[in-house]
């Protein structure tokens, strides 16, 4: 399998073939992820809520982001991985933004950066873009801006706020962005800007007409996500039970003393144990 580009990205929306995105944050689930056959990774920093138990992705870092980063890209070499820019990475000047960057693209090994943002953060992107890094665009709910928007609420219901999604999404088309996620925006005004625009959109909550769709790998398989959207997001599996039921399991027999049993045990008879490591 060869990864995905941006220029075939571009091509697959031409052609009418939707781009599937998962997110994942460490090396087991990019490598599932990528036998599964998934066109993109994004290291999200949903990581804040679904791995490291925070109640919102503000407290995430870029140490946060390149230290996950570059587990998942050891899982998944031939898949296309976007990271997240983390909440006041790229606010600042120039210089600042492109440090976090360079961060992620360098140490992370990311092929591309994702940030939050339109109208306001269009130059920023521009410079980013510039500097021969892909950018993926996110408007809609914004949830490093939680605190601002007031609670997740779905963007777009009124044709003020349409009108800006729809200004927002040219702007970063313009900036260069190669993709813009869109999320919990109506059905209505997705499929507008997904008509509009050249670039593909990729929706999460946001309805059927998009390019692509993206999940965070947590809800889809029911991983203890406790803070799993009920709506928008469908499962397809239950590990979490599964997970659950096997500790339990073994701390069953562990008590019960039917673990370890024979075929467990080491004798002087035994030799090297390389073999059970390989
Ligand atoms: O961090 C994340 O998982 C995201 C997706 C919800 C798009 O940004
Ligand atoms: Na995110």
């Amino acid at each position: 399998k060869q990864a995905l580009n941006i220029v075939k990205m571009k091509k697959y929306k031409q052609d009418g073939v939707p781009l599937s995105m998962i997110t994942a944050y460490d090396y087991p689930t990019a490598l599932l992820a990528e036998e599964a056959g998934i066109d993109l990774i994004l290291v999200g920093d949903s990581l804040g809520n679904v791995v490291l138990g925070y109640d919102s992705t503000l407290p995430v870092t870029i140490d946060d982001m390149v230290y996950h980063t570059r587990s998942v890209v050891r899982g998944a070499g031939n898949t296309f991985i976007v990271a997240d820019m983390p909440f006041m990475t790229y606010h600042g000047s120039v210089d600042e933004t492109l440090k976090g960057v360079r961060r992620l693209m360098q140490e992370g090994h990311a092929h591309a950066v994702k940030m939050e943002g339109g109208v306001e953060i269009a130059d920023t992107v521009k410079a980013v873009v510039q500097a021969g890094v892909p950018v993926l665009g996110h408007i809609g709910l914004t949830p490093q801006s939680v605190n601002q928007i007031g609670g997740y609420r779905i963007q777009g219901k009124d044709a003020a706020d349409a009108r800006r999604l729809m200004d927002e999404a040219k702007a970063l088309e313009a900036a260069g962005a190669f993709g813009i996620v869109l999320e919990l925006v109506t059905e209505e005004v997705a499929r507008a800007i997904s008509e509009e625009l050249s670039i593909p959109t990729i929706g999460i909550g946001a309805g059927r007409g998009c390019d692509g769709q993206v999940l965070v790998f947590h809800d889809v398989v029911q991983y203890a996500s406790p803070y799993m959207p009920k709506r928008f997001v469908k499962t397809y599996g239950d590990v979490g039970t599964l997970i659950r039921s096997s500790i339990e399991a073994y701390v069953k027999e562990v008590k019960d003393r039917s673990f370890p049993a024979q075929e467990h045990v080491f004798t002087a008879a035994d030799g090297v144990v390389e073999q059970l490591y390989g």
